[in-house]
């Protein structure tokens, strides 16, 4: 099982978009997932047209008592799948451990083992997942610390502006000293630029900057400003179902982050353990 973590000292940068965008592009692509929505304010599980009175524990709530739960049991499945029924596609499962207010109460950054491993316990009972996207919270809080200590993949998302690449250099550097101590599992760690503008020169020029600073880390694969994306997750749509040119580039777009990220040749859980 692969764990993603989309994160950002930052709120608006587009992880959440960034998540639902791995996410269609891991449904389109039939690999079993899950969702994890760990921001209290909870946009993920909304984008995945999941309804927030549904039944089954939300994820602040299972975190509480991660020895006590079974996260496959109490995940839901995405309002996403209606969507595959109508334009004939196979899409494969996909998961929402549902995001809710709860989770704030774990905001704290603590540095005891058995705080940081609530999600990494928790994932002990997610083995029928081949992916596991986590959404973060704007903060280098308990709750991102905790997601990092789970992962085995980090992605930083930022702007080619001036305050975010800042920022994203500070989010390494923490990233960096947590991981020797707290995350032994993560292996990679990169950045992804979001709302490229090809024309902006201050765009290119933020561009040159970033490669720069972060060398290979920083992906080559941009997600460049869309149009339509707010119609799109207005609708609780995937970009991959969704018509019209500007989905379809920004569909290929998700399918590259997510083939630079997920090692679709390692072997399943399952497999590997008959
Ligand atoms: N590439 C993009 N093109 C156009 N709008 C975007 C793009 N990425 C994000 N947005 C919009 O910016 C806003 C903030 O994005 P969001 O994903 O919610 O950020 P975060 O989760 O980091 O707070 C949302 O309204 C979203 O639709
Ligand atoms: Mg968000």
């Amino acid at each position: 099982m692969q764990v993603i973590s989309i994160s950002s000292l930052k709120g608006g940068v587009g992880k959440t978009s960034i998540t639902l965008g791995l996410a269609s592009a891991a449904w389109a692509a039939g690999i079993s997932t899950l969702v994890i929505d760990l921001d209290p304010h909870a946009d993920t599980t909304t984008g995945l047209g999941i309804k927030h009175d549904q039944p089954g524990s939300d994820i602040g709530t299972m975190l509480r008592k991660p020895k006590h739960h079974n996260i496959a049991e109490h995940a839901v499945p995405s309002g996403w799948v209606p969507a595959a029924h109508q334009d004939g596609t196979r899409p494969g499962t996909l998961h929402v451990a549902r995001g809710s207010a709860k989770t704030s109460m774990f905001e704290k950054v603590s540095t005891r083992r058995r705080e940081l491993n609530r999600l990494s316990t928790l994932l002990d009972t997610a083995d029928e997942y081949d992916l596991v996207l986590v959404d973060c919270p704007p903060a280098l809080n308990g709750i991102t610390r905790m997601a990092w200590a789970a992962s085995t993949a980090v992605l930083l998302v930022a702007e080619p502006s001036l305050f975010s690449v800042a920022g994203t250099e500070r989010t390494f550097r923490a990233l960096d000293l947590f991981q020797r101590e707290y995350a032994p599992k993560l292996k990679t760690s990169a950045v992804v630029v979001n709302r490229v503008r090809a024309a902006s020169t201050e765009h290119k020029y933020r561009l040159s900057e970033m490669r720069r600073m972060f060398g290979n880390r920083l992906l080559d694969t941009q997600v460049p400003e869309t149009s339509n994306w707010q119609q799109m997750q207005g609708a609780a749509w995937p970009v991959h179902a969704w018509p019209g040119d500007t989905a379809h580039t920004a569909a290929r777009t998700f399918d590259h982050l997510l083939e630079s990220l997920y090692d679709a040749k390692q072997p399943p859980r399952r497999a590997r353990r008959s």
